[in-house]
């Protein structure tokens, strides 16, 4: 059976469970979702579907929503979604998913959260749950976990709500009302090598260097790709995240996300 993973990342924690699912499929291929939002490639015939991406406020990126409004699977037989996240928190983003799958006449078989590491420094450290390197390892049989009740099909369906992911649920529309702005604050300190890669890591497009450094216009996710990938570490958020560590999941290489980019 034809599978498609379609898969968002910023730093690497969702291309590594993408990865992971695909291998225990024969016939399997990993789709950037950025990618196929470019290209308006929107209908696939594959039997089973998957979804991988990071929870942003409770939810998915912007963009990952806007994407599965618009993909259209006819064949898909089975449906599934794994999020990865920074928190142990449990959130409401796979009746989300479902609802929007609704609309298509089509169902969510199968949902996962899994917990990764935090890469969200405009609010919290990398570290603020633990140690990176034993989060993951820490992961790893969840991640397992999932892969082999994906392999076998399961449906875990009707998908729970919890308080702390309908609070996220207001919060997520109000950060994607902001998303036009959101990157007025970010700023270059001196030591830009020029290397470019803020530029080519980016899922929409949305860095040009200008005069020696880059320079954000407004179509931003807030992904923050921009600032884990720069090497020279001098993309900063105002003074915020100054000082504090950036992050790409250890099995990631920086070619592979600049790959998903657009
Ligand atoms: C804009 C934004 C919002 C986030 N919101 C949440 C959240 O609500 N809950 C959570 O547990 N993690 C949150 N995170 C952390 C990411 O979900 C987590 O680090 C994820 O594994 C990153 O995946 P990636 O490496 O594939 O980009 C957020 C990250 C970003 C950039
Ligand atoms: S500008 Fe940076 S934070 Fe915004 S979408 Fe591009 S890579 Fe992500
Ligand atoms: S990634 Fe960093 S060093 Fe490279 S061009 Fe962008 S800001 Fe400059």
């Amino acid at each position: 059976m034809r599978t498609g993973i379609f898969y968002f990342t910023s730093t690497g924690n969702s291309l590594h469970i993408a990865r992971e699912i695909g291998k225990a499929y024969k016939e399997s291929e990993l789709i950037s979702i950025p990618q196929v939002l470019k290209d308006k490639d929107y209908f696939h015939e594959y039997d089973i579907v998957g979804f991988v991406f990071p929870i942003y406020y409770g939810s998915m990126p912007e963009l990952v929503d806007r994407f599965i409004r618009a993909v259209d699977v006819p064949r898909a037989k089975y449906i599934f979604a794994v999020a990865s996240k920074g928190s142990k928190m449990k959130f409401n983003v796979m009746t989300h998913i479902d609802r929007l799958l609704q609309e298509h006449d089509q169902e969510l078989s199968y949902g996962k959260e899994i917990m990764m590491v935090e890469n969200y420094i405009r609010k919290f450290p990398v570290d603020k749950f633990g140690n990176p390197m034993l989060l993951l390892k820490d992961a790893e049989p969840v991640i397992g976990k999932a892969i082999n009740d994906i392999a076998t099909m399961e449906n875990n369906r009707p998908f729970k709500t919890t308080v702390i992911g309908t609070i996220a649920e207001y919060l997520y529309n109000s950060w994607v009302k902001k998303l036009g702005t959101i990157d007025k604050k970010f700023v270059v300190e001196p030591g830009c090598i020029q290397c470019r890669i803020c530029v080519d890591v980016c899922p929409t497009n949305n860095i040009e260097i200008e005069d020696g450094e880059p320079a954000w216009s407004g179509n931003c996710q807030d992904c923050l790709g921009c600032i884990h990938s720069c090497p020279s570490k001098v993309i900063q958020i105002g003074k915020k995240t100054q000082g504090m560590k950036r992050y790409i999941h250890p099995e990631i290489q920086l070619k592979d996300i600049m790959d998903s980019a657009p």
